[in-house]
C-alpha cells in the first residue's frame, strides 16, 4: 500500500497590477514561501475523503465495485474547490480515486488576499499527483488550480495560480508565458525582505470589487482602459526597480499603483489610512495589494532598522497583524 504522503503549496502577495491584470494588463506578484498550505493524503480502507478540519469541510466519495456509487462522485461535487481540484487532477493523472484520506491544513490567512483558495487547489494536486508518483510540472498545477480559481471568483487573470504554482516572483499577463523575475538581491531572494504585508481585518470575497470593476468598465470603457494602461506603465517601472534594487523608485511606483486603484474603486477607507500612516512612518512606498475593500495592504521599508518601526505605525494605525 502506498505510504503516507505530505506536498504544500506558498501563498502570494500581489505586488502591483492587480485588477488590470484582469483585462490583460501585466501584473507583479509574490511568493510568500513561509506561508503555506498542506496536503497530506494517508491509505485507508474504502472511500476517498477530503477533510478540511480548519474551515469544517469533510467531502467523502463511496466506492463501490464498478467505481464510485452515482451521486457522490467528485465530479458531481465539483461545485466545491476542494472536489473540484481532486477531481480535475484524477483526471489529468488519469488515475481513479484513491482509498485514502487527504487532510488540508494551510496557514494562510483565508479572505486576505494572500491566495489561500489556490494554494490548497497547488497542494491537492500536488499531493494527488505524487500519491501515483505522476510528475506534475508548475504549468500543470496552475492551469488546474485555475479551473478552480473561476469558482471562486468568476474571471480571475490567473496570477494566483502562476505564482503559487512556480513559487517564484513574476510578471504575469494573461496569455502570454509568465516571465520570472529576480528581484535584486538587497530586497531577498523571494523579494520581499522590506515589504510589509498589514491586514485590516476586514475582508471581502474578491469576486465583489472584480465584479464592481467589470461593471463600471462596461458602463465607462474608455475611461477605464485609460487607468488600466497607467497601471500597465507602473507595473513596468516597479519591475525596473525590482531588477536594479530601486527601492525608491519601487515604492513611488506602489504609491502610484495605490492611486490608480482609488480610481477604480477597490480601496477602502482602512487600507487608505494604512497607506497614509506608512507613508508617514517614512515607507518609501505603499498601497493596497489584491481585491482590495479590506484585505491587505503593503508597505515598503527603507532598511532592515526602518521595518521595526514601520510594523509598530501600522498597528498603531490599527492594522490587525503585520505579515512581515
Ligand atoms: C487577485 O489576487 C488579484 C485580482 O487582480 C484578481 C485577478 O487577478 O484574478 C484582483
Amino acid at each position: 500500500m502506498t505510504q503516507s504522503i505530505e506536498r504544500s503549496a506558498c501563498g502570494k502577495v500581489i505586488l502591483c497590477g492587480e485588477h488590470a491584470v484582469v483585462y490583460g494588463r501585466p501584473a507583479i506578484a509574490l511568493p510568500l514561501p513561509h506561508m503555506r498550505a498542506w496536503a497530506r493524503i494517508v491509505p485507508s480502507d474504502d472511500s476517498f475523503k477530503i477533510v478540511a478540519p480548519d474551515i469544517g469541510q469533510v467531502v467523502e466519495t463511496r466506492h463501490s465495485p464498478s467505481g464510485d456509487v452515482p451521486g457522490a462522485s467528485l465530479r458531481e461535487q465539483g461545485h466545491n474547490p476542494l472536489a473540484l481540484i481532486s477531481h480535475l487532477t484524477l483526471q489529468h493523472t488519469q488515475q481513479e480515486s484513491p482509498r485514502a484520506t487527504l487532510t488540508i491544513t494551510s496557514d494562510i490567512p483565508v479572505g486576505t488576499n494572500l491566495g489561500s483558495g489556490a494554494a490548497v487547489s497547488v497542494a491537492i494536486a500536488r499531493a494527488i499527483a505524487a500519491w501515483f508518483d505522476v510528475a506534475l510540472p508548475p504549468e500543470e498545477a496552475s492551469a488546474l488550480a485555475f479551473e478552480v480559481e473561476k469558482l471562486h471568483h468568476g474571471t480571475p487573470s490567473g496570477i494566483d495560480n502562476t505564482v503559487i504554482a512556480y513559487e517564484q516572483a513574476v510578471l504575469y499577463a494573461k496569455g502570454t508565458t509568465p516571465a520570472m523575475i529576480t528581484p535584486h538581491p538587497t530586497l531577498s531572494p523571494e523579494g520581499r525582505g522590506l515589504l510589509l504585508i498589514a491586514d485590516t481585518g476586514h475582508s471581502t470575497p474578491t469576486r465583489i470589487p472584480v465584479g464592481d470593476v467589470r461593471a463600471a468598465w462596461e458602463k465607462d470603457t474608455g475611461r477605464y482602459e485609460a487607468i488600466f494602461d497607467d497601471i500597465a506603465a507602473v507595473v513596468q517601472r516597479a519591475r525596473a526597480a525590482l531588477l536594479m534594487g530601486d527601492w525608491s523608485a519601487l515604492g513611488a511606483a506602489m504609491n502610484d499603483n495605490h492611486a490608480l486603484l482609488q480610481q477604480l474603486t477597490v480601496s477602502s477607507q482602512q487600507l487608505d489610512h494604512l497607506c497614509q500612516a506608512a507613508r508617514a512612518a517614512g515607507a518609501l512606498g505603499a498601497k493596497m495589494s489584491g481585491g482590495g475593500r479590506g484585505g491587505n495592504m503593503i508597505a515598503l521599508a527603507r532598511d532592515a532598522e526602518h521595518v521595526t518601526l514601520l510594523k509598530d505605525a501600522l498597528l498603531r494605525a490599527g492594522a490587525k497583524r503585520i505579515i512581515a
